[in-house]
């Protein structure tokens, strides 16, 4: 496979064409950015274990029934993906009251909810991805009522997948954002990533029985200046890895 012409250079990611249509060869870069990129800096080696945590998880979900975009990793900063057309919308799901559902609501954050929340923001950084109902999609015709059916039983589905994933080491499911597309071959597809920069993981081990104190192994350490997110981020990795060694 040879890469070709960059196509995008996202906040995280660049995407370049290859030789086979169908294809996509992404590179992970090292900037993290908060706030809609009010944030921005370079951390060294986040690229890295960005790219080897998403193609896990992509593998992890896989074993579990649920496609993606996912080729294959290439290298420890790149890997191949489906071409795809994106739905522009970021697709929230909830298990736990945090960020901006906290703040919106004003809930305390750690609130068990007592049913997953399902929430759509419109990718748009002009207007800082604003949240976005139903009837708003359909009538903006970001998705038809069908896509939207999908997608939202996808976003569910997935939801369960991950809960599983993540209880399996010792790591509490707050919520994430995933987003998805559709391929060459009218297939709806969960796609971009799902790594700690778009999850919010709180670790539970170690956690005494009524400590308040919550153990962020997430993007949140940047967002929020709690501390580095290099060692987070490698535990993360390290405990999924668990899962695909062949004693797991
Ligand atoms: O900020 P908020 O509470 O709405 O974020 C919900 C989830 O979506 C979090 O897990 C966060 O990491 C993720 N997110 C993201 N990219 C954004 C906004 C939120 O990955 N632009």
């Amino acid at each position: 496979m040879e890469k070709l012409d960059l196509l995008y250079q996202g906040k995280a990611k660049k995407l370049y064409a290859t030789d086979d249509q169908d294809v996509l060869w992404v590179e992970y870069m090292n900037q993290a950015t908060a706030g809609n990129g009010a944030k921005k800096e370079q951390i060294e080696g986040k690229g890295h274990l960005n790219n080897e945590i998403t193609s896990l998880m992509f593998r992890l979900l896989a074993k579990r029934g649920i496609a993606s975009h996912f080729v294959k990793q290439l290298s420890g900063t790149e890997q191949l993906v489906r071409k795809m057309t994106m739905f522009p919308l970021e697709i929230v799901m909830r298990n736990v009251a945090a960020g901006s559902f906290a703040t919106r609501y004003g809930v305390k954050e750690g609130t068990v909810l007592s049913k997953p929340v399902l929430e759509f923001f419109y990718k748009s950084d002009e207007l800082n991805d604003p949240f976005i109902n139903n009837d708003d999609i359909l009538a903006l015709e970001l998705a038809t009522e069908e896509q939207l059916e999908i997608i939202s039983a996808k976003a569910r589905e997935i939801n369960q997948a991950l809960l599983a994933i993540f209880s399996s080491i010792d790591v509490r499911l707050v919520d994430f954002k995933i987003e998805m597309g559709i391929t060459s071959d009218g297939m709806i597809l969960l796609a971009d990533e799902i790594t700690p920069d778009t999850c919010r993981l709180w670790d539970e081990q170690g956690q005494g029985e009524d400590s308040e104190a919550i153990e962020h192994l997430d993007k949140d350490l940047f967002r929020r200046d709690l501390g580095s997110i290099i060692p987070a981020y490698e535990e993360i990795l390290t405990r999924l890895q668990g899962l695909e060694s062949p004693e797991a």
